[in-house]
């Protein structure tokens, strides 16, 4: 069955209605620090309940569900460690991640590191997908090997679109990221259906899942076409592909509906790895929390053991036996395995398992632990060095041995943003969303026509303030129009929630910055026309239908 790391099934629908009901506005959610941080969509009524299904409906109803059920982690808390860090993460845009740490890290010390998205050439690029396309750029700017690609494969089987329309909203998707400032020459581009050494990825990392797992993630069943499935491993190898030439931190920007492609790459990842390593502290495999509790046994060997230089597995099962804790299935599982290592010394140590290793590279392993080890029949114990050494060893001989070494894949999640009518912002109803090919004039009028927070008079407004966080006005301000001003976007809000804003101006105004940034996007988009030809994309490909 599935193995998600994380213990949970992606594919599990969360039926409860309260989840639209008692949504917290979504400001409380990263309970950030900064004023600016601004959400207002994240309880947009009609909002649907919390599942994460990448080909459903791209709304959250209520963020905090996604740190809980799913164990995404909130950005608040990796934000102080990203040097420099991007606007949309500075005001909760960005809102959540898994495990930014080491990408954050390596940006700090000059290291290797990449990011990655694509983009299903389903319509036009919007100002939604404006924000990833500034998150890839960003992490370029800031050193990292930056991917864009074009899911054409995953469109084409997964939303049955043809490939002339395909061809087409592909070029505007590339154009659109060169226009904001995407490097092609330090980056790279490409459309999954052209480039082999992600489908030979692919197909090797297919080996690795099944059936029954990708049921279980994604609700796919009988009817389910082989090809999705195809797009799925395809996804897959896009995000590992950063890697192809050496292990690096990878980040991958994306919306909280493509989590379930995050769990499964980070699982994907761990497991075409030759070695795993654990920690242990005798001749058996422990689960984390039976660690745990043997960890304890083991600093308080002093209490027990008769030589507590050697404490014996059987005294410390007598110990623990007696231990008090909320975990009592994982103490009991743990006191039985002591008890039958019996008189077996307690000891630190760490562990290499052979996962998918070959037989020389396992040889070659326990060649390379020096010191005192003991070698077993599928793993390897070490003495005297720290699971991080161990990690970066293992590693080592894997890649040595011709093994991939996959670092697990990095992921962060942005906001959906509203829909300028109020409720979800969709690319089929075109009043909701800017595309990033509209008119500048357009622009202008779907940002006049927009919903806001305000309230129904001038005079109530200035006595009650607008709500901003409710605002999609205020939105396009926060992702969008203040850009890397922070103080113009304090600014509006303060304004607005003190009540000295009123909606009229507000929208006057933001609907000029709409349509100065809409002209000077294609200004750019046309100046950049023939760069595209000078790219190694093929965008009138030979498929039929
Ligand atoms: N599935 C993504 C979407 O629906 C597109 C995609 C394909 C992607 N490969 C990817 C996103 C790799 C991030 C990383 O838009
Ligand atoms: Fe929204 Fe501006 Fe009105 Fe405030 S003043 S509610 S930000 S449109």
């Amino acid at each position: 069955m599935t193995r998600d790391t994380d213990g949970h099934d992606p594919g599990e629908r969360e039926t409860d209605d309260r989840a639209v009901t008692d949504g917290v506005p979504a400001s409380e959610v990263s309970g950030g620090s900064s004023e600016l941080r601004s959400d207002g969509g994240a309880d947009a009524e009609g909002a649907d309940d919390v599942t994460l299904d990448p080909w459903g409906s791209s709304t959250v109803a209520d963020y905090r569900k996604l740190f809980e059920e799913f164990g995404i982690e909130e950005f608040d808390e990796v934000l102080g460690e990203v040097p420099d860090p991007h606007y949309l993460m500075r005001r909760g845009v960005i809102f959540g991640h898994r495990d930014y740490r080491p990408v954050a890290n390596a940006m700090r010390d000059g290291e290797p590191f990449a990011a990655l998205s694509g983009f299903m050439p389903t319509g036009d690029p919007h100002i939604g997908h404006k924000l990833v396309f500034d998150e890839l750029i960003w992490h370029q700017q800031q050193g990292g090997d930056a991917y864009g690609l074009i899911a054409d494969l995953e469109a084409h089987s997964a939303r049955d679109l043809p490939w002339d329309e395909i061809d087409e909203h592909a070029r505007d998707y590339v154009l659109s990221l060169l226009a904001l400032g995407f490097d092609p020459e330090e980056g790279e581009l490409y459309r999954q259906s052209d480039n082999r050494e992600v489908q030979d990825l692919a197909f090797e990392l297919g080996i690795e899942a099944n059936f029954s797992e990708l049921g279980a993630i994604y609700d796919f069943d009988g009817e389910t076409d082989v090809s999705h499935m195809q797009s799925v491993v395809t996804q897959m190898a896009d995000i590992l592909s950063p890697q192809l030439d050496e292990p690096k931190p990878t980040v991958i920007p994306v919306g909280p509906d493509q989590d379930p492609h995050v769990r499964l790459a980070r699982d994907l990842a761990a497991r075409v790895r030759y070695f795993g390593v654990t920690e242990a502290y005798a001749s058996f495999e422990l689960t984390d929390a039976e660690r745990e509790l043997v960890g304890v046994a083991y600093d308080r060997r002093e209490e027990y053991a008769e030589d507590p230089d050697r404490p014996r597995c059987v005294e410390a099962a007598e110990w623990l036996a007696e231990y008090e804790t909320a975990a009592t299935a994982a103490r009991d599982a743990a006191v039985e395995k002591l008890e039958n290592a019996g008189k077996e010394p307690l000891r630190p140590r760490v562990r290499f398992l052979d996962r998918n290793a070959t037989e020389e590279a396992f040889e070659a392993l326990v060649d390379a632990v020096d010191g005192e080890k003991r070698v077993y029949e599928a793993h390897v114990d070490a003495f005297d060095r720290s699971r991080e050494e161990a990690e970066d060893l293992a590693r080592e001989v894997e890649l040595d041995q011709g093994g991939y070494g996959f670092l697990p894949p990095s992921s962060i999640y942005h906001r959906f943003m509203t829909g300028l009518t109020g409720g979800k912002m969709s690319s089929s109803v075109p009043a909701s969303h800017i595309s990033l090919l509209d008119d500048p004039g357009d622009g202008y009028d779907k940002v006049k026509a927009a919903t806001t927070g305000g309230r129904e008079t001038a005079e109530l407004q200035r006595e009650l303030g607008g709500e901003a966080d409710e605002c999609p006005v205020y939105e396009l301000y926060a992702y969008l129009l203040a850009g890397d001003d922070d103080e113009f976007a304090k600014e509006v809000y303060d304004e607005c929630v003190g009540g000295e804003r009123l909606c009229g101006d507000c929208k006057e105004q933001a609907a000029r910055l709409m349509e100065e940034f809409l002209a000077e996007h294609q200004e750019k988009r046309a100046e950049l026309e023939e760069a595209l030809d000078d790219l190694d994309i093929d965008f009138e490909t030979d498929r039929r239908r």
